[in-house]
């Protein structure tokens, strides 16, 4: 056995500068200087708001930051930007926004920005008594949890309810306390931990138990957001306009399909999140628990036809914010709100939602015409043209012939590029 002489344990890396901290992975990794050069570039990102965000930073990394033009939602016009590494969304996104620019365009509409935190108080010698005595503590503890955030209640935000669980755990009985918060624009994380740690000891006096778990729910169910549209049948033609509706009643009756069906709604509202550098893992954990509500896995969306329209309807948690967090400190997010023109998280999860349900679209109309793989192609032929060093017209002309003759390859692409090349110099 080969001995691995190299040890990750590095005392004090977290302290270490970042030139510290690139120093050791270059040796670890055997960097070139070159590799080291690019990770220096810290781009549009400075290094002290970079080290601010996330901890040990030796660089950054760049994503394509896009706008997807089009969109007209609640019969106002935006620009979406979006941030994704998968060719074909944007444009996808752009092309369906097209198609649903009548009568106001896209509507949307979110409910009030309320957070559920969480108490798990165990070993109560009463749990059932006592879960309904905490209740009778209720404005005690919306006090405690209100004493924590007094610009939040004083623009009319705050700790506003509280519901009691009791679950039967393999640990034993617990009682979940929760507290329904008004985050108004923040996405409320970071606000709700406090009040649900603030109130816990009141709250294990009450039951004579422990608290356990004090921390936010990401399944945001009062905190949902619905989208809807209506395209004319004639738009998009009746065979078209049927096949999205077969698709969508695939999706309700395949989990299979339903995961990938919301992981078409979800390209189009996590590059949204992106770009505006919302907490994307509680929006995805939070849409997969709400589509599994039923106990079943559904799609978030449907599709039907009504009275000649082709009508779409999207609903899913949607946990954003406008203030606080990386949305305050990253100077491309507060570009893209800027771009976005939004100033409310309400907004914010409105426009999300009504990408979601145009990227669903996109998705489905591609699937039941051409295929998702014909618009995949096209783009992955563009690239290999222009990593084979294509430039201007020779990009789209080498990615047509490579697709008309079904040859796509760098090395093909590098192959034409020689002769066109060539023809040109003649
Ligand atoms: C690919 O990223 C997303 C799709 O698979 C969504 C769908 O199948 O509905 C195309």
């Amino acid at each position: 056995m080969e001995l691995n002489e190299k040890s990750s344990r590095i005392p004090g890396f977290y302290n270490m500068s970042v030139e510290e901290r690139l120093k050791i992975v270059k040796e670890w990794a055997n960097l070139t200087d070159d590799e080291v050069a690019i990770l220096r570039n810290f781009g549009n990102l400075d290094p002290s708001i970079a080290s601010c965000i996330s901890e040990n930073v030796i660089g950054v990394m760049c994503y394509p930051f896009s706008i997807a033009p089009n969109f007209k939602i609640n019969g106002k016009d935006y620009l979406i930007p979006m941030v994704t590494e998968e060719p074909s969304v944007v444009a996808a996104a752009s092309n369906a926004a097209r198609f649903m620019r009548r009568d106001g365009g896209i509507k949307a509409l979110a409910d009030k920005q309320y957070m559920v935190a969480q108490i798990h108080i165990m070993k109560s010698l009463m749990p059932r008594y006592s879960a309904l005595e905490i209740l009778i503590h209720k404005d005690e503890i919306l006090e405690i949890a209100n004493s924590t955030n007094k610009t939040l209640v004083s623009l009319g935000g705050g700790a506003k309810d509280i519901e009691v669980r009791i679950l039967e755990t393999r640990r034993g009985p617990v009682i979940a306390v929760h507290l329904i918060v008004d985050v108004l624009d923040a996405m409320g994380a970071n606000t709700v931990n406090t009040m649900a740690e603030a109130v816990a000891h009141l709250i294990e006096k009450i039951t004579g138990g422990e608290a356990r778990l004090k921390i936010v729910s990401n399944y945001a169910i009062y905190r949902l957001t619905r989208s809807w549209v209506k395209i004319p049948v004639d738009d998009i033609g009746l065979d078209v306009a049927e096949k999205i509706v077969d698709a969508s009643a695939i999706a309700e009756a395949d989990v299979f399909r339903a995961v990938t069906h919301n992981k078409g709604i979800l390209n189009g509202v996590i590059a949204v999140a992106l770009a505006t550098a919302q907490d994307h893992r509680a929006i995805e954990a939070g849409a997969h628990a709400y589509a599994a509500r039923s106990g079943s896995y559904k799609p978030l969306s449907t599709w039907n036809i009504e009275n000649g329209y082709l009508v779409g309807a999207l609903e899913m948690p949607l946990q954003v914010g406008v203030v606080g967090g990386t949305v305050k400190v990253h100077p491309i997010a507060r570009i893209a709100l800027k771009i976005l023109g939004v100033k409310t998280a309400k907004e914010l999860a409105e426009i999300m939602a009504a990408v979601g349900l145009a990227q669903n679209f996109a998705a489905l109309k591609a699937l039941v015409t051409t295929g998702i793989q014909a618009g995949h192609m096209k783009l992955h032929a563009r690239n290999l043209a222009i990593m084979a060093g294509a430039t201007g017209e020779l990009i789209d002309m080498i990615a047509e012939t490579m697709i008309r003759e079904g040859k796509i390859s760098f090395d093909y692409a590098r192959e034409l590029l020689q002769k066109l090349v060539k023809t040109g110099d003649k």
